[in-house]
């Protein structure tokens, strides 16, 4: 597989302006059991957020300063958009970063593609930013990046003026045509999409009057509370059960401070490591504790699982925790539908906890996880198979039978981070080492992932290399 995201952490050398996409060999790595994980550690900076801060931040009036922003591939890609469109980005620091905006509406002609790599977050928020800027701009990505639907998109945006000629099946490569007058629209999310509802909601922010968006099920809401607090005019109700957010268009957003707390989606695998490896007791600090994402965290604990939550507090319009995590013998639940929004990226680290609890667990709702980075129902059943874990499926729901894995098995990640960082986990449990065909992409959510991991005693190398 040809790609790598490279970047550095030194504030002196601009890791931005290198890129972050480049094409290298494919690194497969190796994970072999490992006990008693012990340690504190704190995972990086939350991606939604991450991305939504630096572009709330390159719209808004003044300089928005940032800290604890992820720094990795998906979202260093946000980045050079950002500036490609005319805002001033400015790495300051590990973590800190200033964004000075152009005002709604303000972007320049960008000269070269806007090259989003691996992230749907990225492009699709980005479609919905310049929505209202007199511009066109050509969106690419990488191969997954590429096969992943953007109709979901650009159907409600076309209907609010924007202008889109995408490459067949509506994927990208595409080139979007700004609207010079925004329409509003009232929209009824087809999908339980956040990327789809922000999208709406960030055109509606240069739309004369109000821009709404129904959401029947509620999904993760970042949108909404961090453009609250660059000061637009959000307005957000339950009726019936279904959550109506509605946007008021015209009004400039103002810079702020964010402070990023560290990614739930990511803790989620050293949460899961230590439930599973026996012996283990680790903390993990800083975490962001917001309904909308913490559906992982009441599986895991209708499970058995147990998971303290400590020190909870407010943190810049979240709430976060410290989370301590002891191993813990797992029986099986069924996990219902609605939950599927609040902890859509954890179902492949959950199959792998699945694997190891006592029964079988049955996962439902599951018709996103088809169109996310990889096919990851496909994805995950297949590398649960390789490794001696029985699975049964259908389109949207999969059910996993825990006993030991036998592992062994190598694994495909279809250019999907947590598919890789989910098996590699499965490994520090399995009989036989469980190998992954390219731990590169790791790099595009959580870069620091092997030495975190590796920090609170698992094994995990370059196959080939005998730790
Ligand atoms: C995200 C929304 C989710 C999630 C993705 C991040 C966001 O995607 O899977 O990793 O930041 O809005 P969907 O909105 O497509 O479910």
């Amino acid at each position: 597989m040809l790609r790598h995201a490279t970047f550095s952490q030194c504030p002196s050398s601009n890791p931005w302006r290198e890129p972050t996409v480049s094409h290298s060999v494919s690194q497969p790595l190796i994970s072999r059991r490992a006990d008693r994980l012990s340690g504190s550690i704190t995972v990086p900076g939350d991606k939604s957020i991450s991305h939504r801060a630096l572009m709330f931040g390159a719209v808004a009036v003044g300089t928005t300063h940032i800290s604890g922003l992820l720094e990795a591939g998906d979202v260093l890609n946000t980045a050079k958009a950002m500036q490609a469109l005319g805002a001033k980005v400015e790495h300051l620091g590990p973590g800190r970063w200033n964004v000075t905006g152009v005002g709604l509406g303000g972007f320049s002609q960008p000269q070269g593609d806007l090259d989003f790599g691996n992230s749907g977050t990225g492009a699709r928020l980005a479609m919905g930013l310049l929505a209202s800027s007199a511009i066109h701009a050509r969106f690419v990505g990488d191969a997954s990046l590429q096969s992943r639907p953007m109709g979901r998109v650009t159907k409600p945006l076309e209907q609010m003026g924007v202008r889109f000629e995408a490459s067949e099946g509506n994927r990208l490569p595409l080139v979007l045509h700004g609207a010079e007058n925004a329409v509003p629209i009232t929209y009824e999310l087809p999908m339980p999409s956040a990327q789809v509802k922000s999208a709406v909601l960030i055109a509606g922010l240069n739309a004369p009057g109000v821009t709404t968006v129904i959401e029947p099920v509620p999904t993760r809401d970042h949108t909404e509370r961090m453009l609250t607090a660059f000061g637009a005019k959000i307005d957000v109700k339950t009726e019936k059960g279904r959550r109506i957010i509605a946007v008021t268009g015209e009004n400039e957003l103002k810079a702020t401070e964010i402070s990023v707390p560290a990614d739930p989606s990511s803790a989620a695998f050293p949460i899961v490591a230590a439930l599973i490896s026996q012996g283990s007791d680790i903390t993990i600090t800083n975490v962001m504790l917001n309904p909308t994402r913490t559906g992982l965290i009441t599986t895991l604990i209708e499970m058995g699982g147990d998971i303290q939550i400590l020190n909870e507090r407010p943190a810049g319009g979240e709430t976060v925790g410290d989370l301590r995590v002891r191993s813990s013998k797992l029986k099986a639940v069924t996990v219902p539908a609605e939950r599927a929004p609040s902890m859509i990226d954890e179902y492949p680290i959950l199959a792998v906890a699945a694997s190891c609890a006592q029964g079988v667990t049955r996962m439902q709702g599951l018709e996103e996880l088809r169109v996310k980075e990889s096919d990851r129902l496909a994805a995950v059943e297949h590398g649960l198979h390789v490794n001696g874990v029985q699975t049964t499926s259908g389109p949207d729901w999969l059910e996993v039978t825990g006993g030991p894995a036998k592992g062994g098995g190598f694994v495909p990640t279809h250019l999907d981070h947590r598919i890789a960082m989910s098996f590699l986990v499965l490994g520090l449990v399995s009989a036989h080492p469980v190998t992954v065909d390219d731990g590169s992409v790791i790099a595009t959510s959580f870069p620091i992932f092997l030495s975190l991991m590796n920090g609170l005693g698992a094994a995990i190398t370059p196959a080939g290399e005998i730790k």
